[in-house]
């Protein structure tokens, strides 16, 4: 599915962004959009080199490492279905990996922070190791590492720049993770983060 084209410019200043950045818990049910989806997805990896390939995150080696997945809930994003999907930066579209509301299994893989479970959107961020050890050797995982900070700090803020909140979670057992979500082995998942609307 071809997601909406992205928006290059907003209301939000890059200075309240970073300012009102907080990790929030608590989210409201309501609903979100194909276009915030589309956002935030562009903002995590999108391609932002017109006619090339490079994304709106470092990569070290320009050699992309990371996949980003959105776990969306039954009647989370309007008209979506709920299950799991896979991003493609290539040509910002995503597709359907694994049907039905995950989110309580994402929860519940990661310590049973509940609170996943009620928000309308999880994104994970995977690494692929083999893509980066390649040219780096071992010191490619650090690289890895980095740049899923890097990933998460522009969700984060892109968030932040349309209204919403986002959470970041990096404690939750690998392999129920990777159980849940269908996935290769090889694809370690790095962070959750957690998006909606602030609950009050
Ligand atoms: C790598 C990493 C892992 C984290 N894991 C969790 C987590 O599993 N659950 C959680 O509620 N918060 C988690 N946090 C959020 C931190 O608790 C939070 O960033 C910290 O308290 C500072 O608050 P702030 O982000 O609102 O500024 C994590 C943050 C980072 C950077």
């Amino acid at each position: 599915m071809h997601l909406p084209v992205p928006l290059l410019d907003g209301d939000v200043s890059l200075e309240r962004a970073i300012h009102k950045r907080r990790t929030i818990r608590s989210f409201d049910d309501k609903a979100l959009t194909l276009n915030q989806l589309s956002q935030l997805l562009w903002a995590a990896q999108g391609i932002t080199e017109p006619g090339g390939f490079k994304r709106s995150a470092p990569s070290a080696g320009a050699l992309y490492p990371m996949d980003i997945y959105a776990v969306v809930g039954s009647d989370s994003i309007a008209g979506m279905e709920p299950g799991i999907y896979h991003y493609e930066p290539s040509n910002h579209s995503i597709s359907l990996i694994r049907k039905d509301d995950m989110r309580k299994d994402v929860a519940n893989a990661s310590l049973w922070q509940m609170w996943m479970a009620h928000t309308p959107l999880n994104l994970i961020i995977t690494a692929e190791y083999s893509r980066i050890m390649g040219k780096y050797g071992h010191r490619g995982i650090r690289y890895a590492m980095i740049e899923a900070g890097h990933v998460g700090q522009n969700i984060f803020l892109q968030a932040q720049a349309m209204g919403l909140a986002a959470g970041i979670v990096g404690a939750f057992e690998d392999e129920k993770v990777i159980k849940v979500m269908g996935i290769k082995e090889t694809h370690e998942p790095l962070l959750v983060m957690p998006v909606g609307y602030e609950g009050t």
